[in-house]
Protein backbone atom coordinates (compact mmCIF):
# COMPACT_ATOMS: atom_id res chain seq x y z
CA UNK A 1 0.00 0.00 0.00
CA UNK A 2 1.76 3.35 -0.87
CA UNK A 3 1.23 6.36 1.46
CA UNK A 4 -1.29 8.96 0.21
CA UNK A 5 0.79 12.57 0.68
CA UNK A 6 -1.38 15.65 0.52
CA UNK A 7 0.92 18.55 -1.08
CA UNK A 8 -0.53 22.10 -0.11
CA UNK A 9 1.48 24.68 -1.94
CA UNK A 10 0.80 28.18 -3.71
CA UNK A 11 -0.92 29.88 -1.11
CA UNK A 12 -1.84 33.89 -0.37
CA UNK A 13 1.61 34.91 0.67
CA UNK A 14 4.38 37.12 -1.24
CA UNK A 15 6.26 33.30 -1.17
CA UNK A 16 3.48 32.36 -3.93
CA UNK A 17 5.91 31.62 -6.08
CA UNK A 18 8.93 30.28 -4.11
CA UNK A 19 5.98 27.99 -2.66
CA UNK A 20 5.53 26.91 -6.29
CA UNK A 21 9.23 25.54 -6.90
CA UNK A 22 9.38 24.04 -3.33
CA UNK A 23 6.02 21.99 -3.69
CA UNK A 24 7.49 20.39 -7.30
CA UNK A 25 10.93 19.85 -6.31
CA UNK A 26 9.49 17.78 -3.08
CA UNK A 27 6.85 16.31 -5.29
CA UNK A 28 10.27 15.49 -7.71
CA UNK A 29 11.97 13.66 -4.88
CA UNK A 30 9.13 11.22 -3.33
CA UNK A 31 9.37 7.58 -4.40
CA UNK A 32 6.56 6.62 -6.67
CA UNK A 33 6.98 3.31 -5.56
CA UNK A 34 6.43 4.48 -1.84
CA UNK A 35 3.89 7.62 -2.60
CA UNK A 36 0.93 8.45 -4.68
CA UNK A 37 0.67 12.16 -4.18
CA UNK A 38 -2.63 14.45 -4.16
CA UNK A 39 -2.05 18.26 -5.27
CA UNK A 40 -3.49 20.71 -3.29
CA UNK A 41 -3.29 24.08 -4.95
CA UNK A 42 -3.97 27.18 -3.26
CA UNK A 43 -3.92 30.21 -5.40
CA UNK A 44 -2.51 33.98 -4.61
CA UNK A 45 -6.37 35.11 -3.65
CA UNK A 46 -5.96 32.13 -1.23
CA UNK A 47 -9.15 30.05 -3.37
CA UNK A 48 -8.35 26.40 -3.36
CA UNK A 49 -7.79 24.41 -6.86
CA UNK A 50 -10.19 22.28 -7.24
CA UNK A 51 -11.34 21.30 -3.61
CA UNK A 52 -10.48 22.38 -0.13
CA UNK A 53 -9.32 20.45 2.42
CA UNK A 54 -11.96 20.43 5.18
CA UNK A 55 -11.69 21.37 9.23
CA UNK A 56 -13.22 18.15 10.08
CA UNK A 57 -11.87 14.66 11.30
CA UNK A 58 -12.81 11.91 8.82
CA UNK A 59 -13.64 14.10 6.00
CA UNK A 60 -10.56 13.19 3.91
CA UNK A 61 -10.14 9.81 4.37
CA UNK A 62 -7.85 8.92 1.54
CA UNK A 63 -5.22 10.96 2.55
CA UNK A 64 -2.54 9.69 5.22
CA UNK A 65 -0.11 12.53 5.83
CA UNK A 66 -0.30 16.28 4.88
CA UNK A 67 2.92 18.34 3.43
CA UNK A 68 2.29 21.71 3.29
CA UNK A 69 4.89 23.49 1.25
CA UNK A 70 3.82 27.14 1.98
CA UNK A 71 6.30 29.58 2.88
CA UNK A 72 5.05 32.68 5.25
CA UNK A 73 1.78 34.09 5.99
CA UNK A 74 -1.32 31.98 5.76
CA UNK A 75 0.88 28.40 5.26
CA UNK A 76 4.06 28.90 7.59
CA UNK A 77 2.46 30.92 10.56
CA UNK A 78 0.12 28.35 12.00
CA UNK A 79 -3.35 28.97 10.25
CA UNK A 80 -3.09 26.09 7.68
CA UNK A 81 -1.72 23.85 10.29
CA UNK A 82 -4.56 25.04 12.72
CA UNK A 83 -6.82 23.53 9.91
CA UNK A 84 -5.15 20.34 9.61
CA UNK A 85 -5.15 20.05 13.62
CA UNK A 86 -9.04 20.46 13.09
CA UNK A 87 -9.14 17.99 9.92
CA UNK A 88 -7.24 15.51 12.45
CA UNK A 89 -4.78 14.89 9.92
CA UNK A 90 -0.93 13.71 10.59
CA UNK A 91 1.26 16.97 8.66
CA UNK A 92 4.72 17.79 8.20
CA UNK A 93 6.76 20.39 10.45
CA UNK A 94 5.98 22.60 12.84
CA UNK A 95 2.83 22.28 14.81
CA UNK A 96 0.62 25.24 15.52
CA UNK A 97 2.61 27.43 18.20
CA UNK A 98 5.68 26.79 16.93
CA UNK A 99 4.76 27.86 13.67
CA UNK A 100 3.46 30.99 14.77
CA UNK A 101 5.89 31.86 17.55
CA UNK A 102 8.78 31.18 14.77
CA UNK A 103 7.11 33.56 12.41
CA UNK A 104 7.03 36.33 14.47
CA UNK A 105 10.46 37.79 14.65
CA UNK A 106 9.52 39.60 18.16
CA UNK A 107 8.19 36.55 19.90
CA UNK A 108 10.61 34.41 18.42
CA UNK A 109 13.43 36.45 20.30
CA UNK A 110 11.54 36.55 23.26
CA UNK A 111 11.21 32.82 23.27
CA UNK A 112 15.13 32.57 22.60
CA UNK A 113 16.37 35.40 25.53
CA UNK A 114 14.68 33.43 28.07
CA UNK A 115 16.10 30.33 27.03
CA UNK A 116 19.35 32.09 27.57
CA UNK A 117 19.77 32.14 23.78
CA UNK A 118 21.73 34.87 21.75
CA UNK A 119 19.64 36.94 19.91
CA UNK A 120 20.39 40.54 18.91
CA UNK A 121 18.92 43.64 20.32
CA UNK A 122 15.77 44.39 19.22
CA UNK A 123 13.21 46.76 19.48
CA UNK A 124 9.45 46.58 18.71
CA UNK A 125 7.60 49.56 16.51
CA UNK A 126 3.46 49.60 15.90
CA UNK A 127 2.33 51.09 12.98
CA UNK A 128 0.75 54.43 14.63
CA UNK A 129 3.39 55.05 16.75
CA UNK A 130 6.96 55.37 15.51
CA UNK A 131 9.58 57.28 16.91
CA UNK A 132 12.66 57.02 14.25
CA UNK A 133 15.16 59.60 16.46
CA UNK A 134 14.24 57.37 19.78
CA UNK A 135 15.08 53.95 17.55
CA UNK A 136 18.45 55.56 16.43
CA UNK A 137 19.38 56.80 19.47
CA UNK A 138 18.75 53.51 21.42
CA UNK A 139 20.09 51.19 18.64
CA UNK A 140 22.73 53.24 16.43
CA UNK A 141 23.57 52.85 12.96
CA UNK A 142 23.33 50.32 10.92
CA UNK A 143 19.80 49.48 11.78
CA UNK A 144 17.84 46.77 10.21
CA UNK A 145 13.70 47.39 10.06
CA UNK A 146 11.26 44.30 9.61
CA UNK A 147 7.73 43.94 9.04
CA UNK A 148 7.49 41.54 11.91
CA UNK A 149 5.77 38.60 10.16
CA UNK A 150 7.39 38.19 7.31
CA UNK A 151 9.73 36.25 4.97
CA UNK A 152 12.17 36.68 2.09
CA UNK A 153 13.45 39.84 2.89
CA UNK A 154 10.04 41.50 2.02
CA UNK A 155 9.76 44.96 3.22
CA UNK A 156 13.22 44.70 5.09
CA UNK A 157 15.69 47.30 5.04
CA UNK A 158 19.26 48.39 6.37
CA UNK A 159 19.53 51.78 7.42
CA UNK A 160 22.49 54.03 7.64
CA UNK A 161 21.21 57.34 9.09
CA UNK A 162 17.69 58.97 10.35
CA UNK A 163 16.79 59.87 6.76
CA UNK A 164 17.06 56.15 5.72
CA UNK A 165 15.79 54.70 8.68
CA UNK A 166 12.46 57.00 8.31
CA UNK A 167 11.96 55.49 5.00
CA UNK A 168 12.85 51.83 6.10
CA UNK A 169 10.32 52.40 8.97
CA UNK A 170 7.37 53.68 6.13
CA UNK A 171 7.98 50.35 4.31
CA UNK A 172 8.10 47.94 6.62
CA UNK A 173 4.71 49.62 8.16
CA UNK A 174 2.96 48.89 5.06
CA UNK A 175 3.77 45.01 5.48
CA UNK A 176 2.25 45.01 9.15
CA UNK A 177 1.23 46.43 12.13
CA UNK A 178 4.23 45.57 13.76
CA UNK A 179 8.05 46.44 12.84
CA UNK A 180 10.73 45.16 14.73
CA UNK A 181 14.35 47.15 14.49
CA UNK A 182 17.30 45.26 15.21
CA UNK A 183 20.87 46.41 16.00
CA UNK A 184 23.19 45.47 12.67
CA UNK A 185 25.28 43.31 12.72
CA UNK A 186 28.56 43.44 10.88
CA UNK A 187 30.31 39.80 9.79
CA UNK A 188 29.00 36.74 8.35
CA UNK A 189 25.89 35.05 8.06
CA UNK A 190 25.20 31.23 8.38
CA UNK A 191 22.28 28.52 8.45
CA UNK A 192 22.09 25.42 10.11
CA UNK A 193 19.36 22.62 8.71
CA UNK A 194 17.36 20.93 11.97
CA UNK A 195 15.42 17.78 12.03
CA UNK A 196 13.40 15.90 14.60
CA UNK A 197 10.89 15.85 17.07
CA UNK A 198 11.72 14.80 20.27
CA UNK A 199 15.90 14.10 19.45
CA UNK A 200 16.39 17.16 16.79
CA UNK A 201 19.66 17.01 15.20
CA UNK A 202 21.71 19.41 13.15
CA UNK A 203 23.07 19.23 10.19
CA UNK A 204 26.95 20.61 8.89
CA UNK A 205 25.94 24.35 7.95
CA UNK A 206 26.47 26.22 5.54
CA UNK A 207 27.77 30.18 5.27
CA UNK A 208 25.67 32.32 3.17
CA UNK A 209 27.33 35.06 1.24
CA UNK A 210 25.30 37.65 -0.02
CA UNK A 211 26.26 39.37 -3.18
CA UNK A 212 24.33 42.85 -1.99
CA UNK A 213 24.69 44.44 1.23
CA UNK A 214 22.26 42.20 3.16
CA UNK A 215 20.43 38.55 1.79
CA UNK A 216 17.13 40.47 0.16
CA UNK A 217 14.56 39.58 -1.71
CA UNK A 218 16.49 40.03 -5.44
CA UNK A 219 19.62 38.40 -4.00
CA UNK A 220 17.90 35.11 -2.72
CA UNK A 221 15.31 34.47 -5.65
CA UNK A 222 16.75 36.84 -8.96
CA UNK A 223 20.22 37.43 -9.18
CA UNK A 224 21.73 34.43 -9.11
CA UNK A 225 24.99 35.94 -7.54
CA UNK A 226 24.76 35.41 -3.62
CA UNK A 227 27.42 32.56 -2.90
CA UNK A 228 26.69 29.31 -0.43
CA UNK A 229 29.73 27.71 0.87
CA UNK A 230 28.59 24.01 2.48
CA UNK A 231 30.21 23.36 4.34
CA UNK A 232 30.96 26.44 6.17
CA UNK A 233 34.73 27.22 6.59
CA UNK A 234 35.07 27.87 10.60
CA UNK A 235 37.01 26.17 13.32
CA UNK A 236 35.47 22.99 14.55
CA UNK A 237 34.43 24.24 18.20
CA UNK A 238 32.44 27.06 16.47
CA UNK A 239 30.32 24.83 14.25
CA UNK A 240 29.60 22.48 17.45
CA UNK A 241 28.77 25.89 19.12
CA UNK A 242 26.25 26.81 15.87
CA UNK A 243 24.49 23.18 15.79
CA UNK A 244 24.01 22.92 19.42
CA UNK A 245 22.43 26.89 19.41
CA UNK A 246 20.36 25.41 16.18
CA UNK A 247 19.34 22.76 18.03
CA UNK A 248 18.47 25.08 21.79
CA UNK A 249 16.57 27.39 19.33
CA UNK A 250 14.37 24.38 17.74
CA UNK A 251 13.51 22.98 20.99
CA UNK A 252 13.09 26.39 22.67
CA UNK A 253 10.16 27.27 20.18
CA UNK A 254 8.86 23.38 20.19
CA UNK A 255 9.64 23.06 17.01
CA UNK A 256 9.31 19.80 15.34
CA UNK A 257 9.56 17.82 11.86
CA UNK A 258 12.07 20.18 10.69
CA UNK A 259 13.36 24.12 10.65
CA UNK A 260 16.58 25.78 9.22
CA UNK A 261 18.24 28.05 12.32
CA UNK A 262 19.87 31.28 10.47
CA UNK A 263 22.74 32.69 12.44
CA UNK A 264 24.50 35.81 12.10
CA UNK A 265 28.68 35.94 13.36
CA UNK A 266 29.56 39.44 14.55
CA UNK A 267 33.10 39.80 12.70
CA UNK A 268 34.46 42.63 15.82
CA UNK A 269 33.89 40.04 18.59
CA UNK A 270 33.42 36.68 16.92
CA UNK A 271 29.76 36.18 18.93
CA UNK A 272 27.01 34.03 17.52
CA UNK A 273 23.77 35.76 17.18
CA UNK A 274 20.71 33.72 16.18
CA UNK A 275 19.14 35.46 13.74
CA UNK A 276 15.79 33.60 13.13
CA UNK A 277 14.12 30.13 12.56
CA UNK A 278 12.12 29.19 9.63
CA UNK A 279 9.38 26.11 9.78
CA UNK A 280 9.00 25.40 6.01
CA UNK A 281 12.48 26.11 4.66
CA UNK A 282 12.65 26.55 0.55
CA UNK A 283 12.84 23.25 -0.65
CA UNK A 284 13.54 24.39 -4.11
CA UNK A 285 16.07 22.64 -6.15
CA UNK A 286 18.67 25.11 -4.91
CA UNK A 287 17.49 25.46 -1.71
CA UNK A 288 19.95 25.41 1.65
CA UNK A 289 17.69 22.93 3.21
CA UNK A 290 17.44 19.65 1.57
CA UNK A 291 21.68 20.72 0.28
CA UNK A 292 22.68 20.89 3.93
CA UNK A 293 21.22 17.57 4.70
CA UNK A 294 22.18 15.59 1.62
CA UNK A 295 26.06 17.14 2.57
CA UNK A 296 25.43 15.38 5.88
CA UNK A 297 24.14 12.37 4.74
CA UNK A 298 20.56 12.01 4.05
CA UNK A 299 19.82 12.48 0.82
CA UNK A 300 16.79 14.50 -0.90
CA UNK A 301 14.38 11.44 -1.03
CA UNK A 302 15.48 10.13 2.53
CA UNK A 303 14.84 13.38 3.53
CA UNK A 304 11.06 13.38 2.48
CA UNK A 305 11.22 9.45 3.95
CA UNK A 306 12.34 10.73 7.47
CA UNK A 307 9.92 13.85 7.11
CA UNK A 308 6.67 11.48 6.66
CA UNK A 309 7.92 9.66 9.44
CA UNK A 310 8.38 12.22 12.00
CA UNK A 311 4.57 13.98 10.83
CA UNK A 312 3.04 10.32 11.39
CA UNK A 313 5.10 9.67 14.75
CA UNK A 314 3.74 12.64 16.22
CA UNK A 315 0.11 12.43 14.99
CA UNK A 316 0.33 8.55 16.74
CA UNK A 317 1.90 9.97 19.84
CA UNK A 318 -1.10 12.59 20.01
CA UNK A 319 -3.98 10.17 19.92
CA UNK A 320 -2.76 8.83 23.40
CA UNK A 321 -3.65 11.90 24.79
CA UNK A 322 -6.72 13.15 25.99
CA UNK A 323 -8.78 15.73 25.17
CA UNK A 324 -11.73 15.74 27.23
CA UNK A 325 -12.60 14.62 31.05
N1 LIG B 1 20.35 42.42 12.67
C1 LIG B 1 20.89 42.17 11.47
N2 LIG B 1 22.19 42.46 11.22
C2 LIG B 1 22.76 42.21 10.00
N3 LIG B 1 22.09 41.68 8.97
C3 LIG B 1 20.78 41.38 9.13
C4 LIG B 1 20.12 41.59 10.40
N4 LIG B 1 18.85 41.20 10.27
C5 LIG B 1 18.71 40.76 9.01
N5 LIG B 1 19.86 40.87 8.30
C6 LIG B 1 20.03 40.55 6.86
O1 LIG B 1 18.74 40.60 6.23
C7 LIG B 1 18.36 39.32 5.73
C8 LIG B 1 16.87 39.08 5.93
O2 LIG B 1 16.52 39.17 7.29
P1 LIG B 1 15.69 38.03 8.02
O3 LIG B 1 15.47 38.46 9.41
O4 LIG B 1 16.38 36.74 7.82
O5 LIG B 1 14.29 38.07 7.26
P2 LIG B 1 13.51 36.99 6.39
O6 LIG B 1 12.61 36.28 7.36
O7 LIG B 1 12.72 37.81 5.44
O8 LIG B 1 14.50 36.08 5.76
C9 LIG B 1 19.26 38.34 6.46
O9 LIG B 1 19.45 37.17 5.72
C10 LIG B 1 20.56 39.16 6.62
O10 LIG B 1 21.29 39.21 5.39
MG1 LIG C 1 16.00 35.02 6.66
Amino acid sequence: MKTCVAVVYGGRSGEHEISLLSAESVIAAMDPERYEVVRYFIGKDGRWDPFPLLPEPGAQPHIDVVFPVLHGTFGEDGTMQGLLELADLPYVGANVLASSVSMDKDFMKRVCRDNGLPVVEWMVLSRGAIDAEAVAKELGFPIFVKPANLGSSVGISKAHDLAELKAALKLAAKYDRKIVVERGIEGREFECAVLGNDEPLASTPCEILPSKEFYDYEDKYELNLAKIKLPAELPAAEIAEMQRLAVECYKAVACEGMGRVDFLREAATGKLYINEINTIPGFTSISMYPKMWAYSGIAYPQLIDRLIELALQRHAAKKGTRFTR
